[in-house]
């Protein structure tokens, strides 16, 4: 069959940029680093940086291109092609199908909310409050939790969901180069544009409290580093789970991307360029937009507010507030919302693309049916994440999807890459049509230190996160049902992508 392809290099660069740079960047991350201690975060981040994100994001190029050249543009395929003689990884890889559609149902939910919101910036909906109490309860009168004076129900948070669901799939619908290729080519230089008009509306803010409370030396926080937080096993978890998070590897997404590729397109300076651009939008911009900004109306306690707000509220609360309490703040609210909506949507769209791929590729359906499916599928899920929103779903899906299927499912990847596949044919591979040649150095980092790291990531994890959450620890009493109806789905979801992967290789063999 004759796959899609990429219109260019740089289109396919600028939509995994894409599919990198999103909420993760300007909200999880200074949330991660502000819970984590700042300077005392960013050592074991660019660690992991170097020792885990970026080696992913060449073996994810590289597998997918291996996998797109069999006609597999999704991990059971792509993991089957590098495992030929196994019969059951190609199940391993059901977890690539899974996580991005764990993450799509309530990150989608969450861009729709920047859709409002950037509406209610222009036409000034919220303009008259003027304390986070209030933003806080504009908010959850927006999700439908509480009754007040702006939103009667959850009938306006839908209508933007509904919008931003039918933006999604029209992308996806109009494939690869004519549709993801297409939206980041404009989506990803706009939301740089409006990024840097932020950052810079922030370092020129005057505190109105303090002199002293300046974006300078708000930024001290991050840069100032302190190696005593080496020694802590959780800043190590948060700063791996930060860089997975935001680079979208160990999950399936860059694979799907680089299926699409042809044989001799490189792979290495790409991954490298998108990894960089990724961080540029994260450690540059998203480092110096939030936590100045607090730090700026807050001082010192800024940063601690930072750090316990929920890592989507603090950018529909707090953000807003700071900006709209100097001049010209409700355009500049607007800005931040359409950027953030931007960001979100290149990486949404990424997340739809492998469960449409595995339809397309093994059951040989048309474009148009497997979007339906999808839609369909994805569309019944999401009131998940939009009815259960308060009692938990949402951290439920986000702990499944966005945490742990991506350190399984990252383990599993490069020890087929590295150990099974082999590391010699590996690096040929990887170096096949390849502009760069890596520094030796990374034959080593992918053979041992990145497959070690994640085992002790996976084991720690388990210890200290999975046991605990699957025996229900700390979930209140009146959520388990719908924590537990939640995870019921997820098994099923599950089961079913399993299913299908063993008849789409029954029908194959025949
Ligand atoms: N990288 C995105 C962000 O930083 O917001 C989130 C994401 C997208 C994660 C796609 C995983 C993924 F496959």
């Amino acid at each position: 069959m004759n796959r899609e392809r990429w219109g260019n290099k740089l289109g396919v660069i600028l939509a995994v940029a894409g599919s990198a740079v999103g909420l993760g960047n300007f909200l999880r991350f200074p949330v991660q680093a502000a819970r984590n201690g700042g300077g005392a975060f960013m050592i074991p981040y660019f660690i992991a940086l170097f020792l885990l994100g970026i080696p992913l994001m060449w073996i994810e190029w590289t597998i997918g291109r291996f996998g797109g050249g069999f006609g597999h543009g999704t991990a059971p395929g792509i993991f089957h092609s590098l495992w030929q003689k196994n019969r059951f990884i190609k199940y391993f890889g059901v977890i690539g199908i899974f996580g991005p559609i764990v993450i799509f149902i309530y990150y989608i939910y969450i861009e729709s909310w920047l859709l409002g919101y950037s509406f209610f910036s222009l036409t000034g909906k919220y303009a008259g409050i003027t304390d986070e109490t209030g933003m806080i309860s504009f908010l959850r009168g927006y999700q439908g939790i509480i009754h007040n004076e702006f939103f009667s129900g959850i009938k306006t948070a839908y209508m933007f969901f509904l919008i931003t669901f039918i933006l999604n799939i029209l992308v996806v619908f109009f494939g690869i180069k004519k549709g993801i290729e297409k939206i980041c080519k404009i989506a990803l230089p706009l939301l740089f544009i409006l990024a840097i008009i932020i950052m810079v509306r922030v370092f020129t803010l005057k505190s109105p409290y303090n002199p002293s409370w300046s974006p300078y030396n708000g930024l001290g926080f991050l840069w100032n580093p302190d190696f005593s937080a080496l020694k802590d096993a959780k800043v190590w978890l948060a700063a791996a789970g930060q860089i997975f998070f935001t680079l979208s590897v160990g999950i399936g997404v860059i694979l799907t991307y680089a299926s699409y590729l042809k044989k001799d397109d490189d792979v290495l300076l790409s991954g490298l360029t998108a990894a960089s651009t990724n961080e540029f939008a994260e450690v540059i911009i998203g480092g110096s937009i939030i936590i100045p900004a607090a730090f700026v109306f807050f001082g010192h306690n800024g940063i601690s507010l930072v750090a316990q707000q929920g890592a989507f509220d603090l950018g529909f609360v707090t953000m807003p507030l700071i900006l709209k309490t100097f001049s010209g703040g409700m355009l500049f609210a607007f800005i931040w919302f359409l950027l953030l909506f931007l960001a979100g949507i290149t990486s949404s769209i990424s997340l739809a693309q492998p469960a449409v791929a595995f339809l397309e590729d093994e059951f040989n359906i048309s474009k148009k049916k497997a979007v339906g499916i999808f839609a369909i599928v994805c569309f019944t899920l999401s009131h998940l994440a939009i009815f259960f929103l308060a009692k938990g779903a949402v951290d439920e899906l986000d702990f499944w999807g966005g945490t742990f299927a991506l350190v399984v499912f990252a383990t599993v990847e490069t020890i087929l890459f590295a150990w099974i596949f082999g590391i010699d044919k590996a690096w040929e591979e990887m170096h096949s049509g390849s502009d760069i040649k890596l520094p030796y150095v990374y034959k080593f980092i992918i053979r041992y230190i990145t497959p070690a790291f994640l085992l002790f990531i996976l084991g720690f994890w388990t210890y200290q996160q999975a046991v605990p959450t699957l025996l229900l620890k700390g979930v209140h009493k009146e959520n388990i049902p719908y924590i537990l109806s939640t995870r019921f789905v997820l098994v099923a979801l599950f089961l079913t992508i399993a299913f299908m992967v063993k008849k789409a290789w029954e029908k194959r063999n025949i």
